[in-house]
């Protein structure tokens, strides 16, 4: 594993203590690296009202962008499950818009990692360039 990918997941299991996951109980943890050099991070943040909970790796992207980074080379996400966790399908979206065919690291706490490219997790992927006709 690159060092890089090892740094992401240390700060996404760092973040992940922030999670605000009374409803679920299910604490996720993000980061993603800026094209600026910078990692940005998110956990998710749930609501009583369920539906508008926010996964991590939205919050970790849009961190970035809201700073003025609109492109990410890299993200690792860490939930606690043995079967590691991937990103859920809006996720997988908005990481194509900023991200593109990156690279996707999944952790858990133990240890375990397994790295999918983005291209694998969205296939035939819905994308600005469709609006171009
Ligand atoms: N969740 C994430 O933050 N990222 C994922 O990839 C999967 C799901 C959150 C949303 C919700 O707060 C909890 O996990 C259970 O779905």
């Amino acid at each position: 594993m690159r060092d890089i990918d090892q740094k992401l997941i240390e700060a996404a299991t760092a973040v992940r203590e922030n999670a605000f996951a009374p409803y679920s109980g299910f604490r996720v943890g993000a980061a993603a690296l800026g094209d600026d050099g910078i990692i940005y991070t998110g956990c998710n943040v749930e609501s009583a009202t369920y539906g508008l909970t926010m996964c991590a790796e939205r919050n970790a992207i849009f961190k970035g962008v809201s700073e003025g980074v609109k492109r990410f080379t890299a993200i690792a996400i860490v939930a606690d499950t043995d079967k590691l966790t991937p990103p859920c399908g809006s996720c997988r979206q908005i990481i194509w818009e900023f991200c593109g065919d990156v690279p996707v690291t999944m952790s858990n706490l133990n240890g375990k990692t397994d790295t999918a490219q983005m291209s694998e997790l969205l296939p035939r992927a819905f994308d600005s360039r469709f609006l171009n006709k």
